[in-house]
């Protein structure tokens, strides 16, 4: 072939997922594939896809069907499936849905520039590689695809083994990157002007490479000038320690956001988890949170119906929710994972049951997201702006420091800056407001810059 394979993808899931398809956006592009922005023009399409519940199979395999119907337009397109679910299924995925050319796990994105390319000599080629090596990808930058935030993976994998979750099976164990190559990836996403960065990995706190920490990788961050705003995803509970809680709070870049996901307010099951924290740790951290960072935004992950939860348990996990007010909750229904200890306990929840507890628990956390987002009228906020709000073309849209969305009027000049926002309403899970000032340096917060 003389023109170049392009390459369209399609990601599911969590933030992992994102920076994957970007460190993957790399590797093909170095070995002159071309990524396409239009599933139209592509000549591969890759799912990047999610195992974490049933349901995020399903729709992906719902996609995927949707998309066979190409191939009897167009002869030569081929279809591939990469991520937790290639990593889970396999071969399966192969036998059960005849038209995916190749499924590639999580450790093998190296090798997908020769899988594809052989697909298209040889007509018959079906690959199917899912061993786990332990790949850190050490030595490739990712392609950011956004414009102001970027991803940047500091670890990979688990080792906590919660009792309900496929992250450890798929994702192999955990293993951080070199701080010198995270280091290195920060600064150059500082010079190509994303002034926000997300620190990514799936238990954040535990990050350790050769003896250094999270917290001094914090520090390090923190020091990169060209960088305005570091963000951070996944804190575990158990290990936040009260040296990443001191850096927060002395370092000005640290936004004042966490997400601290608790899965539930009840003891025994958070034991039958096996999540390694009680409900008091867990307040004791919200309130070390709130002391040393007032008004810091704090965000979770709540699980309804894990096998075996009592009424009387669901209604302890309803009392913490209404006790810590979380700015916002991400709510999921127990979904059993094949292979993980909690699907073989026999004291399943209904799923009716299961839904109808997530459903309190969403209408319970609507009423304090709509309360903690009205206590910021009359606040300014300093907005990252990053583009025309959908809704109106006069409008425009960025996130404050504490991660909520804000409107406001304002000219496309704009994108790309700080200004200050004065908030005057609150709807749903959106700021709305008006320009304060001109342009303000986000230096000008009131915590030290380390
Ligand atoms: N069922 C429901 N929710 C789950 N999560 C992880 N595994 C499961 C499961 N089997 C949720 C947890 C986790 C989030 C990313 O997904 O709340 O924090
Ligand atoms: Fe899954 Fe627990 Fe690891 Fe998070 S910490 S990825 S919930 S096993």
């Amino acid at each position: 072939m003389n023109e170049r394979l392009k390459v369209f993808i399609e990601t599911y899931g969590c933030q992992m997922n994102v920076s994957d398809t970007e460190l993957v956006f790399s590797i093909l592009t170095n070995n002159n594939i071309e990524i396409s922005d239009s599933i139209d023009d592509a000549d591969i399409i890759i799912f990047n896809t999610c195992s974490v519940r049933q349901h995020a199979e399903e729709r992906v395999i719902g996609r995927i069907n949707n998309e066979m119907s190409r191939k009897s337009r167009k002869q030569d397109l081929k279809i591939g499936v990469i991520g937790c679910m290639a990593q889970r299924l396999g071969e399966k995925l192969i036998e059960r849905n005849k038209g995916i050319d190749f499924v590639v796990g999580t450790d093998q994105y190296r090798k997908l520039p020769e899988i594809i390319t052989n697909l298209f000599v040889n007509p018959q080629f079906k690959k199917n590689i899912i061993i786990n090596n332990k790949e850190m990808y050490d030595g490739l930058y990712p392609i950011h695809k956004g414009n102001f935030n970027a991803f940047a993976t500091i670890m990979r994998g688990c080792n906590n083994f919660c009792s309900y979750c496929i992250v450890p099976y798929v994702r192999g164990r955990e293993r951080s990157r070199d701080y010198r190559d995270i280091i290195k990836e920060v600064e150059e996403l500082g010079k190509k002007n994303f002034k926000e960065i997300t620190l990514l990995g799936q238990n954040v706190n535990s990050y350790n490479y050769k003896g250094l920490n999270f917290a001094e990788l914090l520090k390090r961050v923190n020091r990169i000038s060209s960088i305005e705003r570091i963000r951070f995803v996944t804190s575990h509970p158990k290990d936040l320690s009260k040296e990443v809680i001191a850096i927060m709070k002395d370092s000005a870049k640290i936004c004042e956001h966490i997400h601290l996901p608790v899965q539930s307010g009840d003891n025994k099951i958070l034991k039958k988890m096996n999540r390694g924290y009680t409900v008091e740790h867990y307040s004791a951290l919200v309130d070390s949170l709130r002391k040393a960072l007032p008004g810091i935004s704090i965000t979770t992950d709540i699980i309804t119906g894990f096998p075996g939860e009592s009424e009387k348990q669901f209604q302890n996990t309803l009392d913490l929710m209404t006790k810590i007010e979380f700015d916002y909750a991400f709510t999921f229904k127990y979904s059993p994972r094949s292979g993980t200890e909690a699907a073989n306990y026999n004291n399943q929840i209904p799923e009716e049951e299961r839904l109808a507890r997530l459903q309190k628990l969403i209408s319970l956390q609507e009423k304090i997201t709509l309360k903690k987002y009205k206590d910021q009228i009359g606040k300014i906020k300093e907005i990252y702006v990053e583009k025309v709000s959908k809704k109106s073309k006069l409008e425009l849209s960025g996130k404050s420091r504490d991660y909520k969305i804000t409107v406001f009027p304002g000219d496309e000049s704009l994108i790309g800056k700080f200004v200050n926002v004065l908030i005057t309403e609150a709807t749903g899970w959106t700021l709305k407001g008006k320009l304060f000032d001109e342009q303000v340096k986000p230096k000008q917060h009131n915590k030290l810059c380390k």
